[in-house]
């Protein structure tokens, strides 16, 4: 097989603000088809890598080029280059005083120079591929953000983009939202654009892209399949990373924390992570029997650490809970040797709930630790 062509090459590139320089070296060749997600902490750069490529912000230094023409170079024409380099941000950016079709029509007749009637269909045709074309004639604000976003990624495509770059494009939408998104950036993958995009949905990276560029240090930290990233990273900053992502950890510190609030990062942890759905129900009863119904009541003040990893290669969700107070091994409650430790009624029917869903449940306890009683069990 051929290499596919390099349509991005950018050597030795800095960027440096007053006070920070996120960008130290970057170097970086972007092949045609490419679908790249760029993850990594905040403040590492992304925004600004992407920014740079469509000239929104002057390089410090280094060089980029797209084609072999330098982008950086005070000689290139940025409305061709933007022509070429399309972008699309969080927040939509639509001009809210035009409609759905205007919106699209807008760049290819300022400035291509396309007849209003040639602009027109092509916003059409644009349209129908989104499965957007009843809204042709709405106003932005009369859209959802699921739809806003469809239609500032055809805005963009009217514009016939070799490349596109995407600023988290999911960030602001309901979790609902993300799939028509997410379908409609496949979609364009698949019509042959090469994408760029920036992303804290794990999910979203894992099921769109062919690489996965995680940065960190000032530059490109680690390049690699998706799979080599979210499964096994060479370097130990990614592992980090990736770790941090598949788990969640909550601290209960109160009678009255928040139960709902727990409940939720749970789903959404699960719905970034592609848990299956049983798996984090299972998770989120064991929580609910054995925080709120067992410990809470029985720990003055509480002190209750609760971490959920998630292994997608085991399909399976391990639960640390590590509490205060005396020892108390709940792994006992309800098993053969009966009732060790006068539970109530209401106790042992948790203790029975928990086991149902739980396997490999593990108790054991540190001497001198605040949270000296540690549990471990593996659900899925
Ligand atoms: N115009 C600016 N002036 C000064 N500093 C800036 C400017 N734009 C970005 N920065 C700083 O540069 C660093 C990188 O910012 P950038 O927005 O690229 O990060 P990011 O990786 O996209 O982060 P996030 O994941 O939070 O979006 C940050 O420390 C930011 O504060
Ligand atoms: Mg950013």
């Amino acid at each position: 097989m051929t290499e596919r062509e390099i349509l991005l090459h950018i050597e030795h590139l800095k960027k440096e603000y007053s006070g920070v320089t996120p960008l130290r070296d970057v170097n970086l060749d972007v092949r045609k088809g490419d679908v790249i997600s760029v993850i990594g902490p905040s403040g590492t750069g992304k925004s600004t890598l992407l920014r740079m490529i469509n000239r929104m912000e002057e390089v410090t230094s280094g060089k980029i080029f797209y084609r072999n023409e330098e982008i950086t170079s005070p000689h290139c024409e940025i409305h061709h280059l933007r022509q070429k380099i399309g972008m699309i941000f969080q927040s939509f950016n639509l001009f809210s005083h035009l409609t759905v079709v205007e919106n699209i029509m807008a760049a290819p007749v300022d400035l291509l120079g396309m007849s209003k009637q040639a602009a027109y269909d092509r916003a059409k045709k644009l349209l129908d591929r989104v499965s957007l074309e009843s809204k042709a004639f709405s106003y932005p604000d009369e859209l959802s953000g699921g739809q806003k976003q469809r239609i500032a990624i055809v805005r963009a495509l009217a514009m016939e983009p070799e490349i596109l770059l995407l600023d988290e494009p999911t960030s602001a939408l309901d979790p609902a939202m993300v799939g028509e998104v997410e379908a409609v950036i496949r979609r364009v993958a698949e019509a042959g654009v090469t994408m760029m995009l920036v992303t804290h949905d794990m999910s979203l990276a894992r099921r769109v892209s062919n690489r996965v560029l995680y940065m960190d240090e000032g530059g490109v930290y680690e390049d690699a399949p998706p799979e080599v990233i979210f499964e096994n990273p060479a370097r130990e900053k990614t592992r980090r990373f990736v770790r941090q992502l598949k788990s969640l950890e909550l601290f209960i510190d109160s009678r009255n924390f928040d139960f709902i609030g727990c409940n939720t990062s749970m789903e959404e942890f699960g719905m970034k992570n592609d848990v299956p759905k049983s798996i984090i129900l299972s998770v989120m009863l064991v929580f609910e029997e054995l925080c709120t119904q067992i410990l809470l009541p029985r720990l003055s003040p509480p002190a209750i650490r609760w971490v959920v990893e998630y292994s997608k290669e085991k399909e399976t969700a391990t639960i640390t809970v590590d509490y205060n107070g005396k020892p108390l091994d709940i792994t006992k409650f309800g098993s053969e040797a009966g009732n060790v430790s006068g539970l109530t009624r209401e106790e042992e029917l948790s203790v029975r709930l928990i086991r149902g869903r739980a396997r490999d449940m593990q108790w054991s306890f540190t001497e001198g630790e605040e949270q000296g009683n540690h549990i471990c069990m593996t659900m899925g």
